[in-house]
């Protein structure tokens, strides 16, 4: 369990922040969605994905890359599209809301449970878990999986007792697609009607 910032004060009266009484997360004031109130949309909208177009995966992690769905500024979360190569890796990350996966492609599983998800899984996943994606060597193709996640994630610099090491959510992914977008000459622009 990671802990808070102020039960590691509460339990440890030496415990030094090295905040300097600056706010912990002082990076994220820049992490709007960048749109006028008047542009942000409540109406219903569809994303078509194209697993096919190598120009529209956003590289993540080594042999990771996401298509987004949408980017949930409300909620902080956020749902993408995963795809991954097999023997590669996400991370161990702890989930401050819920995650619902399923599974469309290739095996992969959670170090810290015993199943393997294979096409046509559906996981649920409440909100406390901290695990470590890993796409098994032996998955016959890359895995894609559909992930609707409800709130934020911090990775961990290690898998047991770890402490932080970033920070994920909704606006930190809105920014990486927004970069991913320019560099690749796509239109920007389109990413606006994903974000609610
Ligand atoms: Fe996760």
């Amino acid at each position: 369990m990671l802990p808070t910032f102020q039960a590691a004060k509460n339990i440890d009266a030496t415990f030094d922040s090295g905040l300097d009484g600056q706010m912990p997360i002082t990076a994220f004031s820049n992490f709007t969605d960048g749109l006028e109130p008047n542009r942000r949309s409540r109406e219903h909208f569809i994303t078509n994905t194209n697993l096919d177009d190598d120009r529209l995966w956003v590289p993540y992690a080594n042999g990771v890359w996401f298509q987004p769905c949408c980017f949930n500024v409300t909620s902080g979360g956020f749902t993408v599209v995963l795809k991954g190569l097999p023997g590669s890796m996400v991370g161990t990350h702890y989930h401050v809301g819920t995650v619902h996966g399923y599974t469309m492609r290739g095996h992969w599983r959670y170090l810290e449970h015993d199943w393997i998800a294979k096409p046509g899984t559906y996981i649920y996943e409440p909100a406390g878990e901290a695990h470590t994606l890993v796409i098994t060597e032996d998955s016959p193709e890359p895995m894609i999986t559909l992930f609707v996640v409800g709130g934020g994630l911090v990775y961990l610099d290690k898998a047991v007792n770890g402490s932080f090491a970033a920070y994920e959510d909704g606006f930190t992914l809105l920014e990486l697609t927004r970069k991913h977008y320019r560099e690749a000459g796509l239109d920007v622009t389109k990413l606006d009607a994903l974000i609610r």
